[in-house]
């Protein structure tokens, strides 16, 4: 069953609810209309949701990016409802391409390849390179598809925020500064597409993400891994910036969990000794292991897909208690748990591995 609703008093952004499976085509054309029209649409994917706009639009791009409040240098993943559109969008599409669209599209996959003309430079922030990805949820492929046009969309928060995984949280950030919202419940995944650069060999992994290294290792004969992000490597100063980010201080512990969760329990004690509230993020498994602590917990420590599904939420969730520190508790990158961490050491203010700060 479909419904809409009014949208809610208070509202600027117009907001319509629509089924996670069969979407209402009345709504999806509106919102269609809207994008072919230069406006900015929120609508969700299996990882989270994006902000769209025509791709093509040049116009409707920059106003894109002045709404999120990103910076222009960063450059955004074209959205596509077909495997054949990818042709449209690059030069040439290698065979590991072919391969790996016939294995993982749709879904979150990103692939990075050279840009074909047709790609107006703003979307690719003046790169040679464009990402283009096919979403897997049903609200995304039939919104696209509707529009007729390729959609660029970033995730839809404001910039260095949480991504957002509900309308909610899109609107949190974004109310009056984007024409629609698309509610189609919560974003599966939890976590963003992983991004994979096609143009260098072996491949690099830009961004962990919902398709796992090991996934894209049945598929390919040799995967890299961007320095940004391999596990315990020190990052070069300047690269460190936030993002993915609670308002809140966040500190990430990053060790084995009887270690960890002493260190947490030492860092909250300290705080609550200078005067501090704290909030421990961990998981509900390990949630016994704070008696004296406020904890929001995110998914068991056996199931990193289930943390990731959490993640965003857990984190605008401690910031809504409104403590001075988050002491977030850190995962072992196999799985989900890569992408997860990735997104946790981007959050941090401080990162302590195995007991050191880095
Ligand atoms: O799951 C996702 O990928 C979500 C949903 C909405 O599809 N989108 C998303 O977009 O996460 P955004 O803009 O938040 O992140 C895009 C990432 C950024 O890290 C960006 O630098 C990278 O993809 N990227 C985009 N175009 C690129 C390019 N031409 N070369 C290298 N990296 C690129
Ligand atoms: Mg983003």
């Amino acid at each position: 069953m479909v419904t809409e609703v009014e949208t809610p008093r208070g509202l600027r952004t117009a907001y319509w609810r629509v089924d996670p499976v069969l979407p209402d085509p009345e709504i999806v054309a509106r919102a269609a209309a809207l994008l072919r029209a230069g406006g900015l649409v929120a609508f969700p994917t299996e990882t989270v949701y994006g902000l769209g706009a025509n791709a093509f639009d040049q116009e409707a791009v920059r106003r894109l990016f002045a709404a999120k409040g990103r910076p222009v240098d960063n450059p955004l993943i074209v959205h596509v409802a077909a495997k054949n559109e990818l042709a449209d969008l690059v030069r040439e599409v290698p065979a590991v391409a072919k391969d790996l669209v016939g294995v993982f599209w749709p879904g979150p996959l990103t692939l990075v390849l050279p840009r074909s003309r047709a790609v107006p430079p703003v979307v690719t922030a003046g790169l040679d390179k464009v990402a283009v990805r096919m979403p897997a949820h049903p609200v995304a492929l039939a919104l696209i598809r509707a529009a007729g046009v390729p959609v660029a969309a970033p995730s839809a928060n404001y910039s260095g925020r949480p991504s957002p995984t509900m309308a909610a949280h899109v609107l949190e950030d974004l109310d009056g500064r984007i024409e629609a919202v698309l509610d189609g419940g919560p974003a599966p995944v939890g976590v963003e597409s992983t991004v994979l650069d096609l143009t260098v060999t072996p491949p690099v992994i830009l961004r962990p993400g919902g398709i796992t290294a090991e996934q894209l290792s049945a598929v390919l004969d040799g995967i890299a891994h961007h320095p940004e992000h391999t596990p315990g490597r020190p990052q070069a100063p300047g690269m460190k910036y936030r993002h993915y980010a609670p308002r809140t201080p966040l500190w990430l512990v990053d060790a084995p969990p009887e270690a960890a969760a002493a260190r947490l329990g030492a860092l909250a004690a300290e705080a609550r000794a200078a005067g501090k509230s704290v909030v421990i993020l961990t998981r509900r498994d390990h949630r016994d292991r704070f008696p004296e602590d406020r904890v929001v917990v995110c998914g068991e420590s056996t199931d990193p897909a289930g943390v990731a599904a959490g993640l965003y939420t857990a984190l605008r969730e401690c910031d809504l208690l409104g403590a001075d520190l988050i002491l977030a508790e850190g995962l072992p990158p196999t799985g989900l748990g890569r992408a997860v961490m990735n997104r946790l050491r981007k959050a941090a203010t401080k990162t302590f591995v195995n007991g050191v700060q880095t």
